[in-house]
């Protein structure tokens, strides 16, 4: 499988997608990024299934294990790896290898980048979700009391490893919860997804080398045309403007992202098509591929509960919403300046 090229200057890295590759892992390391010491960072989950893919933690191999799941993306965390880093004597030129799901990536690339102002950055994505989104594109953060990844950098890594045999012990919600983002990116753009997904069974036992890829190109394309999502950037946001609300309104318990997600496309078909953007035909077609992933949980809130969570967004202005709409398969736009009113109105008919 060639490389996929993150084109960004003299930032520019691959991601290399090859299955079997977490059997090489410290060959891979030492042929990309070549270094007297790895500092791997990954969590109890990851590291139960997987450590024998790593030489013993010694004086060239350290390793922080943090406890499973979001509630590790704290400050807190973010912390101890610091200290963690210090400690064992990191330097600029040694690399970090983030070696989890997008929590490990992003919490272990926010350490990277500002340890001794940057320390060089290895993702090495074991979820669905990671290896297809995550770990492209330089996004690293961890959260805040006040708000999800409120705290972060654009720190681009210097090559992502994907090894899609990780997929085979991930539990089933969460290979669902990756299905739903690779879901959007065969809708935001005409890029052979849709149609590769129509035309195949969709299990961890599926061999997802070629759809990962297609995935990781379409996100290399929208981050190199627009690093620090000031414009084109934003249609990866597909789903995410309901999405994010329904994770802020059910204090992210209710469901997976992956499911808000998908909550957050059905829901922007329907708008698209109220707004006269699409016809009915997108519309049935979205919904039909959302909903072959599976039966989404019933919304605990109601259509003004998050309509005030989607208003309280961080990229909100004046009450004014933005929304990346279907105009047809493998094509958005990006509608900003929609009223509350005009949403939570939509979102009650979606509802009922
Ligand atoms: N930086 C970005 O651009 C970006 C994009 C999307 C999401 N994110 C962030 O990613 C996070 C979600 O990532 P996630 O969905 O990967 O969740 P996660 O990292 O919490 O992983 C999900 C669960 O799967 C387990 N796991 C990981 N790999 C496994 C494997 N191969 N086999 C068995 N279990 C495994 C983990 O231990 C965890 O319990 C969120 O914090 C989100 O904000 C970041
Ligand atoms: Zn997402």
């Amino acid at each position: 499988m060639p490389d996929v090229t993150i084109a960004l200057g003299d930032r520019s890295y691959p991601a290399i997608i090859e299955a079997g590759l977490a059997t090489r892992i410290p060959q891979a390391l030492e042929r990309i990024a070549p270094s007297q010491r790895y500092f791997v960072i990954t969590d109890a989950n990851v590291w139960s299934l997987y450590a024998e893919m790593f030489p013993p933690a010694n004086g060239r191999y350290q390793l922080f294990i943090v406890a499973p799941g979001e509630s590790s993306k704290t400050t807190d965390s973010l912390n101890s790896i610091w200290t963690f880093l210090l400690e064992r004597g990191a330097e600029r030129s040694h690399v970090v290898v983030a070696f989890g799901g997008g929590v490990v990536g992003d919490l272990a690339g926010f350490a990277a980048s500002t340890v001794l102002r940057g320390i060089r950055l290895v993702q090495l994505p074991t979820t669905l979700l990671a290896q297809v989104d995550a770990s492209i594109g330089g996004k690293t953060g961890v959260n805040h009391p006040l708000g999800k990844n409120l705290l972060g950098a654009f720190y681009q890594p210097v090559a992502v490893l994907i090894d899609p045999h990780f997929l085979r012990t991930l539990p089933q919600s969460e290979f669902q919860s990756g299905m739903y983002e690779i879901i959007k990116y065969a809708l935001i753009e005409k890029n052979g997804l849709y149609e590769q997904l129509t035309g195949m069974n969709w299990s961890r036992e599926t061999d997802l080398t070629a759809v990962i890829e297609a995935c990781v190109r379409c996100k290399a394309r929208v981050v190199a045309a627009d690093e620090q999502e000031s414009g084109r950037r934003m249609i990866l946001n597909f789903g995410h403007t309901l999405g994010h609300a329904i994770e802020v309104a059910g204090e992210f318990q209710s469901c997976t992202h992956g499911q808000a997600v998908g909550w957050g496309m059905l829901f922007a078909a329907c708008l698209s098509r109220a707004m006269g953007l699409c016809d009915e035909m997108t519309e049935r077609a979205i919904e039909t591929l959302v909903r072959r992933n599976g039966a989404l949980p019933r919304l605990r809130h109601d259509a003004a509960a998050l309509t005030v969570a989607m208003r309280r967004d961080k990229k909100v202005r004046d009450g004014l919403l933005t929304f990346v709409l279907p105009k047809n398969i493998g094509e958005v736009v990006i509608q900003a300046g929609i009223p509350h009113s005009r949403v939570q109105a939509q979102l009650e008919a979606f509802l009922s």
